[in-house]
């Protein structure tokens, strides 16, 4: 094929879109481009990679699409990473049309020259004199720091109080070589931290010096924390978690040997983003997918992906019962989309958060997600009560009716966006179960849409109070995780204003509500921090779960800022800017960026955050950081 041929294909399809579609500035801009390009004596200078990405990739990747990072972003990125989402990734059906060729063109083209694979990946490993402990006095197990999900780390564990938080200082880098995100939350058994990564490598690190164990290599990115089962009679210190091609694993916590492998085995779409939940022998994989994006391609018949959860046994794997969010099988409505495509549903409702376990009541909790096609189903932005022992749905109560919602909503060709089109405003975070002091027992849920509740787990979620603390969003409103100390919930809201379409004041910052009445303690508003005031580094949001130790809690935001927050008043008491360069243990450059989606962890005087994620506007970044306190506050602190 001749490079000019091409051109002017390019030309036309841009036109065609000026002409058809909405016609926006990065449309012109790539128009303008094109000819430009087209009017060149010499075609030498044409980046080939280049046509390929006005062609097929420009129309979200130009900062309109809330969710597509911006095409300026891919230069963090190596060009294995962008092949990887378009062969089996997230862009897997936007790429189907292109040639192998082309999908290397177009990786090379936007990773740029800032996308040189690092030199040596290798980590820094700890030499035979530092074998792993069998036996720890403590440890932080999952990704709620319990099977409430409160994120309470209580003070013994945590070592850090009111009294020396002030006094944390930056101990250890860690990198994760050539990714653009870091959201596994560490999880710890001893001096040991475990914890996976966008490639797929999950690490056995040491807490004092950040030397490596072992590391285990998972199918596809770990996103999920690692769940620890602490050794017991006969069996070991096993790690279970899941990747985000729908794999279950097991894995020996003291060598990364592979115990056991399994799949969700339902949906080619089906993901794992919410970390696995280890109660009583048996393991609860919360099943969400990336069907959303899918649906963007107009010749997709959408949807037919549903969220739910699977229970497999801890010991061997075996699946012992699988349940959806939707009771009913997705089946042609008869509708057609204008390309004569079918229209399928009910879809959707998936379950991004780690489930919440109700012993008493032989429940799990879960918060949903959006339906992905219309008719919007009940169960979508709902919180859904599952039997622990048998899977059955056994309570539903929705928060947000008639919500179905697609990426083809925010493109031209937007075939597949349902009629309801949003408001995307799932429950990302998961209930929380408290027991107040009066006795009785309190759901605490917050969503995207700015609102927390309290609902009664006695009555099948039937709502006790409801709060506004924010507008909602995109990102949030509560997107995450909330914390709590069992009287207060400390709610993180990051009401980010992403493409204007929710307009009114913003309210960025941590609130603090009693959890019985709902009644507002405090607000801290996070103040923007950067020096040209140019999104997205300027945008303060909150968006990561929040954590809580007596006294303190602690929350990072898409401006990359980590703050430990005085519980009682709000008042900031340490706070670190994230968003830089470091130098890692293993000696290599490193950055931090947004803290997204996992929140910080306190341990044994030490603080340990992920910083950097690349995803829509986010400030991409590869680092785990270590704060700890100086030595001696830190023995103080044991
Ligand atoms: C219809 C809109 C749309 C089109 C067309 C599209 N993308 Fe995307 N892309 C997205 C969205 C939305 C995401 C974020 C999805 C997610 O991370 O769940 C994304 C994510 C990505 C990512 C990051 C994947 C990851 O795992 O973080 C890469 C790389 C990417 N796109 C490359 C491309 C390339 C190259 C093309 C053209 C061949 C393309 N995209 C076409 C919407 C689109």
């Amino acid at each position: 094929m001749k490079v000019g041929e091409i051109t002017m294909s390019s030309m036309l399809q841009a036109t065609y879109r000026v002409v058809h579609g909405p016609c926006n500035r990065s449309v012109l801009l790539a128009l303008l481009a094109v000819l430009l390009l087209a009017m060149q004596p010499s075609y030498a200078a044409v980046d080939p990679g280049q046509l390929v990405y006005q062609q097929h990739c420009a129309e979200c990747h130009e900062g309109n699409v809330p969710r597509a990072p911006h095409n300026i972003l891919f230069r963090m990125s190596q060009p294995e990473d962008i092949l990887t989402a378009l062969n089996e990734g997230v862009m897997k059906e936007q790429a189907a049309k292109l040639s192998a060729a082309e999908r290397v063109l177009v990786a090379n083209y936007l990773a740029g020259s800032g996308g040189k694979s690092p030199a040596d990946p290798s980590p820094l490993m700890c030499g035979a004199d530092k074998p792993i402990s069998t036996s720890a006095k403590s440890s932080i197990v999952s990704w709620g720091a319990g099977e409430r999900n409160h994120r309470f780390i209580d003070a013994d564990t945590a070592g850090l109080s009111r009294d020396n938080v002030s006094d944390l200082q930056l101990k250890w880098v860690f990198d994760f070589p050539g990714a653009t995100r870091a959201r596994s939350q560490p999880t710890l058994y001893g001096d040991v931290i475990y914890v996976g990564s966008q490639h797929g490598v999950v690490y056995a690190i040491d807490l004092e010096t950040g030397c490596v164990h072992w590391t285990f290599k998972a199918d596809a990115e770990v996103r999920s924390a690692i769940s620890v089962a602490p050794p017991s009679g006969d069996a070991p210190l096993t790690l279970y978690f899941g990747d985000l091609s729908g794999n279950v694993y097991s894995v020996n916590g003291l060598d990364g040997q592979l115990a056991w492998r399994t799949h969700l085995n339902d949906h080619p779409n089906a993901i794992i983003t919410g970390s696995p939940r280890l109660y009583d022998g048996r393991l609860f994989v919360p099943m969400s997918s990336r069907e959303w994006a899918t649906a963007a391609d107009p010749n997709y018949a959408c949807c037919t992906f549903r969220g739910g959860i699977t229970a497999f046994s801890a010991a061997d794997g075996k699946m012992l019962w699988k349940n959806f969010s939707i009771p009913e099988e997705p089946v042609d409505t008869g509708k057609r989309n204008p390309l004569d495509v079918p229209i399928v549903a009910p879809s959707g409702a998936p379950v991004w958060n780690s489930p919440t376990v109700d012993a008493e009541r032989g429940l799990l909790y879960v918060g949903t997600g959006e339906s992905y096609s219309s008719p919007a189903h009940r169960n979508s932005d709902a919180v859904l009560a599952f039997a622990i022992d048998t899977g059955e749905l056994v309570w539903s109560k929705q928060l947000t009716a008639n919500d179905a919602w697609n990426m083809s909503c925010f493109i031209g060709s937007s075939y597949n966006c349902p009629e309801e089109n949003g408001p995307d405003m799932d429950i990302g975070a998961p209930p929380v179960l408290i027991s107040l002091k009066s006795g009785k027992d309190i759901l605490v849920v917050g969503q995207k849409n700015g609102f927390v509740y309290g609902m009664d787990p006695e009555k099948k979620g039937e709502i006790i109070w409801s709060r506004k603390v924010g507008l909602g969003g995109y990102a949030g409103g509560i997107h995450w995780g909330l914390a709590t100390d069992g009287e207060t919930v400390y709610a993180p809201n990051a009401d980010t204003d992403f493409i204007g379409r929710f307009d009114a004041e913003r309210f960025p910052g941590v609130f603090a509500l009693d959890a019985e009445t709902g009644k507002q303690l405090w607000y801290t508003r996070a103040e923007e921090d950067c020096e040209d005031h140019e999104k997205p580094a300027c945008d303060a949001g909150i968006s990561a779960a929040a954590t809580a130790v007596p006294g303190l809690v602690f929350a990072g935001g898409f401006d990359g800022q980590l703050r430990a927050y005085d519980s009682e008043t709000g008042k900031v008491l340490w706070a670190y800017q994230t968003n830089r360069s470091f130098t890692s243990v293993a000696g290599r450059e490193a950055h931090g960026g947004s803290i997204e989606s996992d929140g910080p962890v306190a341990y044994q005087g030490h603080l340990l955050v992920n910083s950097g994620y690349l995803f829509g506007d986010r400030l991409p970044g590869n680092v785990l950081l270590n704060f700890a306190l100086p030595d001696r506050d830190a023995k103080e602190a044991r």
